[in-house]
């Protein structure tokens, strides 16, 4: 099959993964391979016009805007510090997945007093992958930050001397109560989104909108039946 029939997803491995298969399944795309035992970075489908790539959460926006994939699912967080390096025109953000679903937020050490180093404008030092949302969360506050950019292990920062907070994703709480951190802002409810690239929804639209429309219901009806439980 020609490259210009083939549509190509990009998935993160974990979480955003195994929640996002169910939300395939409605356009009638299996993954044939456990990437979990596979060591393919590009696994066929049920449909053989379909295929997925598995890359870092960080570069699905990047893989998408592109054209290295037709479509990606990614955490709003990522996508928020890709759109501020991109200028956030590169890729087209249409469905909410409502999957994933965690919290950014501002955390330290139990014995560090936030409030009063907030109150008295001294500065915070700050360690976090997602500055760009730390810088806009704290210049709205109107509180003065050094940031520290780090690439993982955001809990260690304060626990070490190297930061007085840390803004990082908080899902069950189990990583900051491990480590003797507790949350103090809450800054946004993060979940995933599914991307696409503009090229691709111009020049594969009759192949890519049954797929989008059925991922799109697919997010309604889970939504429906999650809310009538609840
Ligand atoms: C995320 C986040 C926290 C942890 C929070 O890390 O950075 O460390 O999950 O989850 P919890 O509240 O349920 O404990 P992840 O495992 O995604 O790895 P990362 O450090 O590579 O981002």
């Amino acid at each position: 099959m020609s490259e210009l029939n083939v549509i190509t997803l990009a998935l993160p491995k974990g979480r955003i993964f195994e929640e996002t298969l169910p939300l395939i399944r409605a356009a009638s795309i299996e993954v044939l391979e456990d990437p979990n035992t596979s060591r393919k970075l590009i696994l066929p489908t049920s449909r053989p016009d379909v295929q997925v790539v598995l890359v870092r959460a960080t570069d699905v926006p990047t893989y998408v805007a592109q054209g290295g994939a037709d479509l990606g699912v990614v955490g709003l967080d990522t996508l928020i510090e890709h759109s501020a390096e991109s200028g956030g025109m590169d890729l087209y953000q249409p469905v909410d997945l409502k999957i994933a679903k965690c919290r950014l937020s501002v955390a330290v050490r139990a014995d560090f007093d936030y409030a009063g180093v907030v109150k008295q404008g001294s500065r915070l030092r700050v360690a976090t992958k997602y500055t760009h949302a730390a810088r806009e969360f704290f210049a709205a506050k109107g509180v003065h930050v050094d940031l520290i950019k780090l690439y993982g292990s955001m809990e260690l920062a304060p626990l070490t001397g190297l930061a007085d907070a840390i803004v990082d994703l908080v899902s069950t709480g189990n990583t900051l109560k491990a480590n003797q951190l507790v949350e103090v802002e809450h800054i946004m409810d993060i979940s995933s989104r599914l991307v696409v690239n503009p090229a691709s929804l111009k020049i594969k639209r009759v192949a890519l909108q049954p797929i989008l429309q059925a991922i799109r219901d697919a997010v309604a009806c889970i939504y429906i039946r999650y809310r009538n439980h609840a």
